[in-house]
């Protein structure tokens, strides 16, 4: 469908990025993409824990075509990345940094960087639409700049997705495995934030 096709749906892919299942991230996931879906975008959500994604073998297999050499689930959800109008990268704090989940998924888009930086082609499936993608994350300490380290690493993936930084919605302090439940606004910013990412559920 074009991007006139005032019927068009966006594409948003939310990515689950903790081994814990239901635990903080999942349950703010959950509600960004329910306010996704509200604005009546097409959404999909991924869980890393549960697919098989090796880690980058910075074997240069991808430099010449840009496709990873390494059969696995990342295959598939290098398609899915590429097609998404809007993304929802849900992981917590682990060291600093992303879950190692989260680390090897990224890694992997490696392959994304070639066909950006290596071959100068779009990454995007539809160049001409406006990509843009949110951060969600919880930490259990309340360390002064929690979140940095890992907003540094989410940025530098977005910019090589060739997807616009859109913010992120963080918590500190949340350590438990469903604290956030008891946090007394989490749950209603993550669904706020879900409709402002597909507000007007039009690719600007
Ligand atoms: C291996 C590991 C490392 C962690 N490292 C940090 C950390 O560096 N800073 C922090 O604030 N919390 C850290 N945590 C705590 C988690 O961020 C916290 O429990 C969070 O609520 C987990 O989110 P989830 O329920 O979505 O998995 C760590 C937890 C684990 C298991």
């Amino acid at each position: 469908m074009s991007e006139a096709n005032p019927s068009y749906k966006l594409k948003v892919l939310g990515i689950a990025g903790s081994p814990r299942r239901d635990g903080n991230t999942d349950h703010l996931l959950q509600e960004v993409m329910a306010g996704v879906a509200s604005q009546g975008s097409e959404t999909k959500t991924v869980i890393l824990s549960e697919l098989n994604i090796s880690p980058c073998r910075h074997c240069d297999g991808c430099i010449k075509t840009g496709k990873c050499v390494i059969d696995d689930d990342m295959q598939w959800l290098h398609t899915d990345l590429r097609e998404a109008d809007r993304l929802v990268l849900a992981a917590p704090i682990f060291f600093m940094g992303v879950t190692a989940q989260t680390k090897a998924m990224i890694d992997r888009c490696q392959a994304l960087w070639v066909i950006k930086y290596v071959l100068k082609l779009p990454v995007a499936i539809n160049p001409g639409r406006e990509r843009k993608g949110i951060f969600v994350s919880v930490g259990g300490t309340r360390l002064h700049n929690l979140f940095q380290p890992a907003m540094a690493t989410v940025k530098s993936w977005f910019l090589a997705l060739d997807i616009k930084y859109d913010g992120e919605l963080v918590f500190s302090g949340i350590d438990e495995k469903e604290a956030i439940l008891r946090h007394p606004t989490a749950l209603k910013d993550a669904f706020v934030a879900g409709q402002e990412l597909a507000a007007g559920n039009m690719p600007k």
